[in-house]
């Protein structure tokens, strides 16, 4: 059983700029059944999976205005002060084959790089696998964690979105300062945060409808059109393992075919990639 909920305001806080009326307003369609907003929260991947078993029927919208305890991809932690950005989780209730679970993060990559070129003008690329970039500088990251057998719910993808809106740069712990950057840096310009979510929203939903009626194709085309990464030449760490080569291209399933200085090809579904410039 998840623990009693134990968060103020049932999502429906106001906090500055972010409302979940705010948000709900501007979506194109109801299918987004829950858009709940908090205030402080752990995580709101972890408070959606409690969230999927309240609204066992809905596709599922949480954000929160902070995070004590965010998470990053490969046990990293997620920088998440308030007032300032975007830390959202969504829930697609799904059949999808675990295999092809990352379909859905790469459906959300590129849901997210549209919506903020389209609001702010910039050119948003994505790093393999799912990092959003500004001028070689990281803008947002995308977890997605898939759980089986929870509750009487199957299958539950919980897809997280961090996205750095209007933080600057003396918000970023000292290590992160040179790889890390915000919209408001980048454009000088302040971003209010409910319509920029509701833009996340409406494309995310576009995009996964897309993948169901059209299958992977025009995603992975989307995709490859907005990377940074493939054509350039790429360092992978895998834990202990560290490979060099040249980034060619995803597969079907979105993993990075890497050709190597020896000229065999290598397959690599996770790890950490610098683009070598
Ligand atoms: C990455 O390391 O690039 C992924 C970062 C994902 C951060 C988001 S913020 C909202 C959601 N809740 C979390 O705890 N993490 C994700």
């Amino acid at each position: 059983m998840p623990s009693e909920l134990k968060y103020p305001g049932d999502g429906h806080i106001k906090s500055g700029d972010l409302s979940s009326e705010n948000i709900t307003a501007n979506l194109l369609s109801d299918f987004w059944g829950k858009v709940l907003c908090y205030g402080a929260v752990n995580s709101t991947n972890t408070l959606a999976v409690d969230l999927s078993l309240k609204y066992p029927e809905s596709e599922i919208a949480i954000i929160a205005d902070s995070q004590v305890k965010g998470k990053g991809r490969l046990g990293r932690a997620w920088v998440s002060p308030p007032g300032c950005n975007i830390y959202m989780s969504v829930v697609l209730h799904t059949e999808i084959a675990p295999e092809d679970a990352t379909l859905l993060t790469i459906s959300a990559a590129v849901a997210c790089a549209s919506a903020l070129r389209n609001k702010c003008g910039l050119d948003v690329n994505i790093k393999w696998p799912n990092d959003l970039m500004v001028c070689y500088r990281k803008i947002g990251g995308i977890l997605t964690e898939l759980k089986s057998g929870h509750g009487r719910i199957n299958k539950l993808v919980v897809i997280g979105i961090g996205v750095n809106v209007n933080s600057r740069l003396t918000d970023f712990p000292e290590e992160l300062r040179s790889r890390a950057t915000s919209l408001k840096e980048e454009t000088g310009k302040y971003f209010e945060r409910s319509g920029m979510i509701a833009d996340i929203l409406n494309e995310l939903e576009k995009w996964y409808k897309k993948l169901l009626s059209e299958g992977r194709f025009p995603l992975l085309k989307e995709w490859r059109r907005l990377s940074s990464t493939l054509g350039n030449k790429v360092r992978v760490t895998m834990g202990t393992d560290i490979f060099s080569g040249f980034a060619e291209d995803i597969d079907e399933q979105g993993r990075l075919i890497l050709k190597l200085a020896s000229g065999a090809k290598m397959i690599v579904s996770a790890g950490d990639l610098t683009e070598l410039r």
